[in-house]
């Protein structure tokens, strides 16, 4: 007998690499925060990048659709059974106009295949790291803080995350908090870890206790002053930056200024860079 075949199956659209959507918050008018499904076999180095997307609108001539895909920092650690991404809202962004009206249920398509240099791989051993964020440009370090590797390969945590306006710092503010506060995170990295966190929050565009470019404040001092440190040491200090391209361009030559020099995984160094991608 011939098996008998239906096309329920071909009337219930599934995406190709769907995941589903778990949580959705939204941090101000242009910032949002997801959690998806993971696939079951997805490895990833914590710091890393993947492609994601939506399903984009039919051509107009042959009425084809094709995935529409961006590259978005994983906000979550390798060890979490979810993934968590930060993204801009743009109006007439072709991909972040819609998938900032994602709801929970929905599905986005994800491509499991995580890459990156803002990974422990393509650092010299240290003392001191430093995560220099700008905008969304926080999201890997999200990852990284929820890392337990990161404290075991330094004695101190240095985040700085420069925003243009005080509300959009609440995403890096409540993660650390959180973080703090979480009785899984303190048993699984451990308080005495946790307390090498030194989290540097400033702004340019709106009143704030901190104000300033990150760049401008290293370049005259001020963030070592604040923190109580010397300065910046290419024996003990190592960096990962993630922002705007101009963030990254000043960046990199103050870091270099100070004897650092850009690492990738091949070639582990001081510093590593990798920009914020939607943008
Ligand atoms: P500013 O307000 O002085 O431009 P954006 O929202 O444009 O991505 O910027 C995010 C933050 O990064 C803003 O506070 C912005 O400061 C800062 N920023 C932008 N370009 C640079 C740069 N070249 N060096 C340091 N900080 C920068």
């Amino acid at each position: 007998q011939k098996p008998v075949t239906t096309d329920t199956a071909k009337a219930v659209p599934t995406l190709p690499d769907a995941q589903t959507v778990t949580a959705v918050t939204h941090w101000t008018d242009h910032l949002f925060s997801f959690r998806v499904t993971r696939p079951a076999t997805m490895r990833f180095r914590s710091g890393e990048f993947v492609m994601i997307g939506l399903m984009g609108e039919p051509h107009p001539e042959t009425g084809k659709v094709k995935p529409l895909l961006r590259a978005y920092s994983i906000a979550s650690p390798a060890w979490d059974d979810e993934l968590e991404f930060y993204s801009i809202k743009v109006q007439d962004g072709p991909l972040t106009s819609r998938l900032q009206h994602i709801k929970v249920g929905d599905e986005i398509i994800l491509r499991p295949k995580p890459v990156g240099t803002l990974v422990h791989d393509a650092l010299l051993p240290g003392k001191r790291i430093w995560f220099f964020a700008t905008g969304t440009g926080f999201a890997p370090f999200a990852s990284l803080l929820r890392e337990p590797e990161t404290y075991e390969k330094f004695d101190e945590v240095i985040v700085t995350h420069t925003c243009r306006n005080a509300a959009e710092l609440d995403y890096s503010r409540k993660l650390i908090d959180d973080l703090l506060a979480d009785e899984m995170m303190q048993e699984l990295i451990g308080p005495e870890n946790l307390a090498k966190i030194r989290y540097y929050p400033t702004t340019t565009r709106e009143q704030s206790p901190k104000m300033g470019r990150i760049t401008t404040l290293l370049q005259d001092g001020t963030v070592f002053r604040d923190l109580g440190i010397e300065g910046i040491n290419v024996e003990t200090d190592r960096a990962m930056v993630c922002g705007s391209i101009g963030l990254n361009t000043d960046i990199k030559a103050v870091l270099e200024g100070f004897g650092l020099e850009e690492g990738a995984n091949s070639d582990p160094k001081h510093y590593v860079v990798e920009k914020a991608f939607v943008g």
